[in-house]
Formats: structure tokens, C-alpha cells, sequence
């Protein structure tokens, strides 16, 4: 099986999957509606390459941020991809820990995300209720945890959906859904245009496939004040506009992808 080098590997899932941009616009409106301030300390957990953290030093000399990651693989990628990019000054305020998302951390911060999806990894609801007793602990005491979270009708059985950008297409791969346990099993290929040779399974995602309302009763268990769901506003064609509001209340479609909010 052909084999992406390391460089690829994370070049080509960072432009396929993320868009820091737009996440961090949306974790400061939302926090700053909360407290009405800026959020100025920032955590990512499961954060791989940590280019988010990277970015959010960048807002202002008073930002600060770690990225947690188990892996050295995707910290090393980051290293010299992002955080070498950053100023001297920058640098001193963006931290990599190579770690567990469940390690006790000497800091605390206004802001904790968990994103793209990573936190599925915990099947058990035990372990995901641990986990987020952990994160409030390493929030302050005006903090917001921020998770994405995926579904719709579509989401729930074996499937393949392409995706095309500029220099590769990305494949999105639910190879298995188990309806007695929702443990989903998925793979992310890529196929590069200018070889034309697909890349099969460069990740792979054990995971259990949690719903909303599940989330939202382990945050509520694990202390959060409050919890905050979005759904995304449509754009003429019926596709998502890129604008998340707040709501209780939306209509299920083939396949969604939305923001979840705790307030410590
Ligand atoms: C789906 S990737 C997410 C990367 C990045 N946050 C993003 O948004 O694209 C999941 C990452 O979680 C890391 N990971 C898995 N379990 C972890 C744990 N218990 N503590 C810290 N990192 C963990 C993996 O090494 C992997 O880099």
C-alpha cells in the first residue's frame, strides 16, 4: 500500500478537515457574549499539530495557549510547521505538552476545546464524565469548554463521502456502525492529483458515536453551569451557511456538524 510521507500526511489533513480561522472567531464571540470580555488563555486538548493553539497567540500579546497531545508524531509535525513560524515573543506564550488529555496540569485557562470530534475516543460514559470533570478543574473559574460534534440521518451507517480541494481529494470513510454499542470505526484516505495514487487509511478513528443530548447530560453531571447548543444557519441551496446560532431546537438532516458549548 502506498504510503504519504509525514510532511503530506498532516499538510493535507489540517487543510481538508480544519479552518482555525473560523473557530476561533466563533469561541470569542461566544465567550465574550458569556462574560463580556475576551478569553485570553486557551487549551487544546487532543490538539495533534496544535496549529489552533498556534494561531491564538497570534490575537494579541496577552494570549497565551498549550496544545496537548499523546503523540509526538503530529507535535514534531507542529514544531516545524507552525510554532517555527511564530515570533520569538509568540513562542514564549505557546506551549506543546506531550500528554494526556487526563494528566492534572499546573494551569488553568479561560478556554478548553476538543475538536474534531476527538473526544469520541471514550466509549464509556464513565471515562467521558471523567474526562470532563477534569476539563472543568482546568478551567477558570469564567471558563467555556468547546466541543464539535457530527451527525444526522446519514451519519449512522457505512458510507463514503469525497470531498475534492485543490491538490488532493479527501475521503471520509464510516467503515463500520454497530447499532448495539454505537462504536463507529472510520478511515480518512486522501488521493493526491498530481501522482493520481490514493492513500488509504492514514487515520484511523475508533470511536463510539455519542448524540448531543448525551453530551449534554455528561457536561451538566460533570458540573458545568450551563450548557449552550448551536445548529447551523442554511444558505439559499439548502447547504450550511458557516453561521452557528444558539438553539434547542433544529431539524435533523443527512449530515450535520455543529458546536457545543459548557460554561463552567
Ligand atoms: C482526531 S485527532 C484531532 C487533532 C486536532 N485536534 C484537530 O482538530 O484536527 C485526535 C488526536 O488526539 C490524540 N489523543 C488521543 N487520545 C488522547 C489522550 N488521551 N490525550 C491526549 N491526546 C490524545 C491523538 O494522538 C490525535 O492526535
Amino acid at each position: 500500500m502506498p504510503k504519504l510521507s509525514l510532511e503530506d500526511k498532516y499538510r493535507l489533513y489540517e487543510s481538508s478537515v480544519q479552518n482555525h480561522e473560523v473557530d476561533i472567531d466563533f469561541v470569542n464571540k461566544e465567550f465574550k457574549k458569556t462574560f463580556k470580555r475576551k478569553p485570553l488563555t486557551f487549551r487544546e486538548d487532543f490538539g495533534g499539530t496544535a496549529a489552533m493553539a498556534c494561531d491564538w497567540v497570534k490575537q494579541s500579546p496577552e494570549h497565551r495557549a498549550w496544545g496537548i497531545d499523546l503523540d509526538s508524531e503530529p507535535i514534531s509535525y507542529g514544531l516545524e510547521n507552525h510554532y517555527s513560524k511564530l515570533s520569538d515573543e509568540q513562542k514564549e506564550r505557546m506551549k506543546y505538552i506531550e500528554g494526556n488529555v487526563l494528566d492534572n496540569q499546573e494551569f488553568k485557562t479561560d478556554v478548553i476545546v476538543a475538536f474534531n470530534f476527538s473526544y469520541f475516543i471514550f466509549k464509556k460514559r464513565n471515562d467521558l464524565l471523567n474526562y470532563f470533570k477534569k476539563v472543568r478543574e482546568g478551567l477558570n473559574d469564567e471558563g467555556c469548554f468547546f466541543v464539535d460534534i457530527f451527525g444526522g440521518t446519514e451519519a449512522r451507517q457505512p458510507m463514503v463521502e469525497e470531498t475534492e480541494h485543490d491538490d488532493h481529494s479527501y475521503f471520509w470513510d464510516c467503515e463500520d456502525y454497530n447499532p448495539l454499542t454505537n462504536e463507529v470505526l472510520y478511515y480518512i484516505h486522501f488521493k493526491k492529483h498530481d501522482n493520481g495514487i490514493k492513500y488509504e487509511n492514514v487515520f484511523t478513528y475508533d470511536w463510539r458515536m455519542w448524540s448531543i443530548k448525551e453530551i449534554i447530560d455528561v457536561m451538566e453531571d460533570a458540573g458545568f453551569s450551563k450548557v449552550q447548543t448551536y445548529w447551523e444557519g442554511e444558505d439559499g441551496d439548502g447547504g450550511g451557511d458557516g453561521n452557528f446560532y444558539r438553539t434547542d431546537k433544529a431539524e435533523n438532516c443527512e449530515s450535520w456538524v455543529t458546536y457545543i458549548c459548557a460554561v463552567k
